[in-house]
């Protein structure tokens, strides 16, 4: 009997660059580059055993077992871990989300990258970051950033060798800063992030208009963090996810992740800053909100959202670490 086994914990990313849009379907090689910061808050902790005792792939989320086809896209992208570590062992996955509510905030990019991370442990796959980052993006193209605590950027690319994510050195400004998730309650019908950001590149009028002002906003968040700069930072992040939320307007059938709730968020981020407290919203494909600000005013936003929203809605984050990868384990 041969058993290999691996463990990781990712954690979650939020796009202050949004990623929207696929130039390759199959490998995730994406139209944009994208820009990031990890987060502490939420996090996801993988174990993969691959045995010659199974005689099928097992997931497990939060202690359940999954169905077939929620199965099914594991397995699939534990064959491209398979295929690399030329490896014909099925595997179990026990997966835990840890997240502070149950209000749909578990990630694809933090239990991908786990996935990734604990899967190649288990086969001895390389473990460098710019490798784990590659195999992620194949799992879910936000997951590649996951592979960096603080900020990072996925550089596009245009092959499955030149798409990942690399670090962005920041002199420790992502320890000024924090990140309020609003979780709203009137949560809208579901579009993946993947099938809307397909139906908007093949029929969104404003498509073009987004991909052609990307690189300026890449290019001031970069300067941004460079220079400690929060104020360019939070208008840029803002620019950036209204722009994205833009596009799905003018898609073919159109749609929108915000909901009533949303707005209602958006416009006392508005309102915070008339008076004078700098915050800046993003959203990503749904109706939740987080706030971007600095660590010493998060009190201050926090105790004005409360007002509003009630005390479980409200959740502050902070910089997170990297992917831990635990040692892997051979029992022969
Ligand atoms: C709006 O990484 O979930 O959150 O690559 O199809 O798995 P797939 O999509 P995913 O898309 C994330 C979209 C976003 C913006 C972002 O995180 O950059």
């Amino acid at each position: 009997m041969h058993m290999y086994k691996g463990h990781a914990r990712a954690y979650t990313n939020i796009a202050l660059i949004k990623y929207w849009g696929k130039a390759d379907q199959q490998l995730i090689l994406p139209m944009n580059n994208s820009l990031s910061l990890t987060l502490d808050a939420f996090y996801t902790e993988t174990s993969v055993t691959f045995s010659s005792t199974f005689s099928e792939d097992q997931f497990y989320l939060d202690n359940h077992l999954q169905d077939r086809e929620t199965t099914v896209k594991v397995s699939r992208f534990l064959d491209l871990i398979r295929e690399k570590a030329q490896s014909q062992l099925f595997a179990k996955v026990d997966s835990q989300n840890f997240v502070p509510t149950a209000a749909g905030l578990a990630s694809s990019a933090s239990g991908l990258a786990a996935l990734a991370g604990a899967a190649s442990a288990a086969l001895g796959l390389p473990l460098e970051e710019k490798e784990l980052s590659r195999l992620a993006r194949r799992g879910s193209g936000s997951a590649c950033r996951s592979i960096y605590g603080g900020f990072a950027e996925w550089e596009k690319g245009d092959s499955d060798d030149s798409s990942y994510a690399v670090p962005i050195p920041s002199n420790g400004f992502e320890e000024e800063l924090s990140m309020i998730f609003v979780v709203v309650n009137d949560q809208q019908k579901d579009v993946s992030s993947r099938d809307g950001m397909q139906r908007t590149v093949e029929t969104s009028a404003f498509y073009d208009g987004w991909l052609a002002t990307v690189p300026q906003d890449l290019a001031k968040a970069r300067t941004a963090i460079a220079n400690k700069d929060f104020q360019s930072l939070g208008e840029v992040t803002e620019a950036s996810a209204l722009k994205m939320h833009g596009t799905t307007l003018a898609a073919v059938p159109p749609f929108t992740y915000w909901s009533a709730e949303s707005m209602r968020a958006m416009a006392l981020v508005r309102q915070f800053r008339n008076e004078g407290l700098a915050c800046y919203f993003t959203l990503d494909a749904g109706p939740n909100v987080k706030i971007l600000v600095e660590k010493k005013n998060e009190s201050t936003v926090l105790s004005k959202l409360q007002e509003h929203f009630s005390a479980d809605q409200l959740i502050a984050a902070h910089a997170g670490p990297g992917i831990k990868i635990m040692t892997k384990e051979v029992e022969a």
